[in-house]
């Protein structure tokens, strides 16, 4: 993690080895900029000009002063102009991603940053420290273990000084405190999907539920494939059946001691390589299918979130854990599957995988806990990636209320979504003539994302229910900074942690 500390001094007392701060669009010239130049570059103004930087978004100089034993490098980053009289605070996380990105590449180990005023976002000080500490150590986040040549590895850690008013410093520290117990539940669920699947079965990930129940205190339940058979979840079977490793279902559950309070439930799938079993995926689909437990990692790491931030709702964590390979013991195409909740599945394509498994996860949940709200989060279409690409995830759902607060969260969290036409046209695609359902929709229908969504909604009964596809999201995310370098991006951790802590609002 970041090691961020606070500071009331300027900017030119400090004794870091960069400097940073952030300009509007064609307001280069203020105070703070024209101070520094004295300080350390006299032709800073005329070398931005040269570089053609007026403070444009997305735009960064980074000035070396020729001094190396003091501040090296100055970085000068753009927002853009206000619109509506702010700057969206997006922006602001791009910003700083593009920050410490650079300061990777150029090897630089620590920076004073000058913060800009919450103001300018429309924000609390509060949740702009908290912003910054949670980017800055999501930017900072690489997946290099496996790299043997260690020159090739990057410093997760630079250091950072932030440079505040002292009237500041309480809203700062507790702002940071809370970003930090936060980037570093994102940057876990990260780091176990860009694991390779071979270190990461469903035994694997189960355990590091289990390591978290343990450190934070949580409930947890771990059903081996003995007992989910035992238990009739035969789609978490069926799709397990392929493989020689022991599929699993994880319940993480954080209770509070007040009574009457209300019940989350959030289930994620958490396929730990989804090869498409017999209906195969050809190579270049499935070379990132590690991936196809992000919405698993999403929850168990909300939940190590939750347990520290502690709101006062229940919230369940519900994981079913597999991996989806062919073989000769494998579900074939037409056999048929038996759920928890009683109802059946015809399985035309083995490939359609991640619905079967939430199925068992969303009926058990219902049954157990009878949530007042229930989310999944899964990696389930390529349809939702087409659909709205890697900048949104997909939002479905029948029930207002729980769709306004989901997008709230959106909001405030950074992780956007997108809301996809729900409505009861779809139902119809998942008809199938020899069981209750297909895991299939009909081609005429088209639509897959929402198809599916309309599968999973026949095992959440009366539950308010909201369903979000992630599988544009989860992984190789372009074109925003912070992400840089592709593989996980923990999408979903941000914001099923801001619904929690947002559901008594
Ligand atoms: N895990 C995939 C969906 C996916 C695709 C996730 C791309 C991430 C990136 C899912 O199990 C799948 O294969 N879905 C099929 C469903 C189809 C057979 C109805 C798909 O989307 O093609
Ligand atoms: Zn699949
Ligand atoms: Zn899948």
């Amino acid at each position: 993690m970041i090691p961020f500390s606070l500071s009331e001094k300027s900017l030119f007392d400090t004794k870091k080895q960069s400097i940073a701060l952030f300009v509007e669009h064609e307001n280069l010239e203020t105070k703070e900029v024209k101070d520094l130049a004295k300080e350390y570059f006299p032709a800073l103004l005329a070398y931005c000009k040269q570089q053609e930087f007026a403070g444009q978004v997305g735009k960064m100089v980074a000035i070396p002063t020729g001094d190396e034993k003091m501040v090296k490098t100055i970085f000068i980053i753009g927002l853009g102009k206000k619109e509506n009289n702010k700057i969206d605070i997006e922006i602001f996380r791009r910003a700083l991603g593009t920050l410490i990105k650079a300061m990777q590449r150029l090897k630089i180990d620590s920076c004073a940053m000058s913060v800009p005023e919450a103001k300018l976002f429309n924000v609390t000080k509060e949740y702009l420290a908290q912003q910054i500490a949670i980017i800055c150590n999501m930017a900072a986040y690489h997946f290099d273990e496996y790299i043997t040549d260690k020159s090739r590895r990057v410093n997760q850690k630079p250091d950072i000084e932030l440079c505040i008013k002292s009237a500041y410093k309480k809203d700062f520290q507790e702002g940071i405190e809370k970003g930090d117990i936060i980037a570093k539940a994102v940057n876990r669920a990260r780091h176990w999907i860009d694991l390779p699947p071979v270190a990461l079965t469903p035994t694997e990930l189960a355990n590091k539920a289990e390591a978290i129940a343990k450190e934070f205190d949580l409930g947890i339940k771990v059903f081996g494939e003995s007992e989910v058979k035992k238990m009739g979840m035969g789609g978490l079977a069926g799709v397990s059946a392929g493989s020689e490793q022991d599929c699993k279902f994880v319940v993480l559950e954080y209770k509070v001691k007040t009574k009457n309070a209300p019940t989350l439930a959030f289930v994620g799938k958490g396929i730990t390589f989804d090869s498409g079993g017999l209906s195969l995926k050809p190579p270049r689909y499935m070379e990132t299918m590690k991936e196809d437990m992000s919405g698993a990692a999403a929850v168990m790491a909300t939940m190590q979130v939750i347990a520290q931030l502690k709101p006062k709702v229940n919230v369940i964590g519900l994981t079913p854990l597999s991996e989806n390979l062919p073989s000769d013991k494998a579900t074939k195409p037409g056999d048929i599957l038996k759920f928890y909740n009683g109802l059946t599945a015809e399985v035309k394509n083995t490939d359609a995988e991640g619905r079967l498994i939430l199925a068992d996860a969303l009926s058990y949940a219902v049954k157990h806990y009878k949530p007042d709200a229930m989310i999944d989060i899964a990696t389930l279409t390529g349809a939702c990636a087409h659909a709205l690409g890697p900048f949104f995830s997909g939002l479905m759902g029948q029930h207002p209320d729980l769709i306004e607060k989901i997008k709230k969260a959106a909001e405030t969290s950074g992780d956007r979504v997108w809301e996809l036409p729900f409505s009861n046209d779809y139902k119809a695609a998942v008809k199938s003539t020899v069981a209750d359902i297909c895991n299939i929709g009909n081609e005429k229908i088209m639509a897959g994302a929402i198809t599916a969504g309309f599968f999973l909604q026949h095992f959440v009964g009366e539950t308010p229910w909201a369903h979000l596809d992630i599988a544009g999201t989860a992984f190789d995310v372009p074109d925003i900074s912070y992400y840089a370098g592709g593989g996980a991006t923990g999408v979903g951790v941000r914001l099923l942690v801001d619904i929690a802590l947002q559901w008594q609002q």
